[in-house]
């Protein structure tokens, strides 16, 4: 590893890794700003993209086209759909899928379109990686499937449908995008989530009140695992 992108979709997912870096040099490009730093040996790139699979699929391709970052970390918050998740615990992505993406009308599964895949695998070394951290360090997390769409769920009817139809264990709003690129772009990438919501008819007044604290938990085992590989 030469340069590695970190990434979040909202400021508070990187306000808590900024935390941990000194002499952060600010870079202004594409209508976003990236931050470029060091840890140790290593050159680091960190940047949030805003709000959903458009602005991710924009800052993790200019991470690695433009920055010329070869592995991309991204931490953030999920709603969750596999009840073991409560809460604050972290999931880390084995796969992925687009649960907004329908061409079902032409015969095609949910999530699908000619050259594509319903799920884009994670790199394995990476979540192997994360695993191990949390397993050391006696920290709860589980290994599941994450659905990506431009929607914050907040109803039981769609939680369901992205649950029976993927398989998902947590839903979010980027993980998806990110996925496709490093896999087109041959760029290993870990997808680790907190969960702040579950998705349900609470989950806006459960976001508020735990993006930040879950955002923190997320970033803090991410640091763990960076610590790991670098
Ligand atoms: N990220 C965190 N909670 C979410 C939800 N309920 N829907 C979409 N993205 C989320």
């Amino acid at each position: 590893m030469t340069k590695l992108a970190i990434m979040g979709a909202m400021e508070e997912e990187i306000t808590p890794l900024l935390e941990y870096f000194t002499d952060i040099k600010k870079n202004n490009y594409a209508n976003n700003t990236y931050y470029e730093c060091r840890l140790g040996d290593l050159d680091v790139v960190i940047a949030y993209s805003k709000i959903g699979k458009v602005f991710s699929t924009l800052t993790a391709s200019t991470m690695i086209q433009k920055f010329g970052c070869d592995t991309l970390l991204f931490s953030g918050v999920a709603g969750g759909i596999n009840p073991q998740l409560k809460i604050g615990d972290l999931i880390v992505a084995n796969k992925l899928s687009q649960h907004d993406l329908d061409i079902t009308a032409f015969g095609h599964p949910y999530g699908y379109v000619p050259g594509g895949s319903v799920y884009v695998n994670t790199d394995q070394k990476l979540k192997d990686i994360a695993l191990e951290v949390a397993k050391e360090s006696d920290i709860k997390i589980i290994e599941g499937i994450i659905a990506t769409g431009d929607q914050f769920v907040a109803n039981e009817k769609r939680k369901e449908f992205i649950e029976s139809t993927f398989q998902a264990d947590a839903l979010e709003m980027e993980g998806a995008s990110v996925a496709v690129v490093c896999d087109a772009l041959n760029v290993p990438c870990l997808i680790l989530r907190a969960i702040s919501d579950t998705a349900d008819m609470d989950a806006g007044f459960n976001f508020d009140e735990f993006l930040e604290s879950s955002a923190k938990n997320s970033a803090s085992f991410l640091m763990k695992v960076i610590e790991r590989i670098k």
